[in-house]
């Protein structure tokens, strides 16, 4: 989960990282109070989960309170990058004198950690490893060791920061990295790190990517959700823990396995353009274990979704074999009764494939139709799809 500036400053706090953090408001007149309350200049902020917001005109210095709410009302309800502005964050204002470049991630290419880092900041990070890479530190980060005062000095040498700030530099990385690992983060980044006028070191931006694995162990974790912003298909989805993406087709999908599924959305995509450019309306792996009551509700979310006009179930028996699949279909349809309205195209094949067919056609449920092979399966589901429309 992809955390909002606000958010990731509040974990920088909490973990000692040094940064100028005010409050959020979502009106021009709590954006002036707050103004108000920290005095002096002001900084409002938008807070979009995307880059670019300094250019966008998304950040924007304020001398008054008067002139934050101003501010504020031209940024809130602004569009960056697609992502509309329903927050703003009014921070302290920094006189800024030099501003750097730092961020942990997980290095999955490399099965390690990275520390980036650069001196030189000002510039858009990815522009800069583009065209001057010599000038953006790459250290890895061994798990077990981590980054402690030396290893930070190390980071920050390789960054080229002067004699003089190696020190202040390295502490803050030190911060940064028991954030990182405190918070299950899989990337900490700051840009920029800037040296303020009194010579300290503060954070002024802050994007947090937190692990959704870790979920289990950082329960405080739920509080970051931003249920409006999530699609109300994926969030019921994820009560049900189940693996659900949506998409802008009309053939939803179930499969079992993520690999099958991947495989299940490039064919009824395919079969789409034969049949008036219908699409796959969701990803869904039902997992391994494919029960009546998680083929239930896996259903029970697609044939929530209005676009879905019909339904691709593409089942490979492994562990839970095909006659357990097919029960488990006979079955939610029973539970969904006239919940379940629109066409289902079932492919099975695996482990006790014959005994799975038999169970569906002897159901013989009206809506169910029952096709041996993925490919033609995948057509007859667009067929439906578009027939549908
Ligand atoms: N508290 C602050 N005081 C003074 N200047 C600030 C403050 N916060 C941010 N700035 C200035 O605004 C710029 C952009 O802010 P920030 O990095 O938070 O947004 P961004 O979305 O990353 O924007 P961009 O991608 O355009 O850099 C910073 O590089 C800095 O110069
Ligand atoms: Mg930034």
């Amino acid at each position: 989960m992809d955390l909002f500036e606000y958010q990731a400053k509040g974990l920088f706090k909490a973990h000692g990282v040094p940064t100028g953090l005010g409050e959020v408001a979502t009106t021009p007149d709590e954006a002036k109070a707050i103004a108000e309350k920290i005095g002096g200049v002001t900084v409002v902020k938008a807070q979009v989960k995307v880059g670019g917001r300094g250019k966008a005109g998304g950040v924007k210095v304020a001398r008054t309170p008067d002139e934050a709410k101003a501010n504020a009302e031209a940024i809130l309800g602004m569009d960056i990058k697609g992502h509309t502005v329903h927050r703003v964050l009014v921070d302290p204002g920094a006189q800024i004198e030099q501003e750097y470049y730092v961020s942990y991630l997980l290095d999955r290419t490399n099965r390690t950690f990275l520390a980036m880092a650069s001196y030189e900041g000002g510039m858009e990070i990815e522009q800069l490893a583009v065209e001057r890479p010599e000038a953006l530190a790459r250290v890895p980060v061994d798990a077990l060791e981590g980054v402690d005062q030396a290893k930070a000095r190390e980071i920050a040498e390789a960054a080229k920061f002067p004699a003089e700030l190696i020190d202040p530099v390295a502490d803050v990385l030190v911060k940064l990295w028991t954030t990182f690992v405190e918070t299950d983060a899989t990337l900490v980044e700051v840009n920029p790190l800037a040296k303020v006028a009194d010579g300290s070191i503060v954070a002024l931006d802050g994007k947090v990517t937190l692990d959704d694995n870790a979920d289990f162990r950082q329960p405080e974790n739920a509080g970051f959700e931003d249920k409006a912003a999530a699609d109300p298909l994926e969030a019921k989805a994820k009560e049900k823990h189940l693996n659900y993406v949506k998409l802008d087709g009309q053939v939803g999908i179930i499969g079992n396995g993520a690999g099958l599924v991947m495989s299940t959305l490039d064919v009824v995509a395919y079969a789409g353009e034969r049949h008036g450019g219908v699409k796959p309306a969701n990803f869904l792996d039902i997992g391994g274990g494919a029960s009546a009551e998680v083929m239930s509700n896996g259903l029970d979310i697609i044939l929530g979704d209005p676009d879905v006009r019909s339904v691709f179930v593409n089942v490979f028996g492994g562990i839970t074999s095909c006659d357990a699949v097919a029960n488990g279909i006979v079955t939610a349809l029973g539970m969904l009764g006239d919940d379940a309205n629109k066409p289902l195209v079932v492919r099975l094949d695996g482990n006790n494939v014959d005994e799975g067919r038999r169970i569906l056609t002897e159901a013989a449920h009206p809506l169910v139709t029952l096709v041996e092979t993925m490919d033609d399966a995948a057509d007859k589901a667009a067929e439906l799809a578009n027939a549908g429309k």
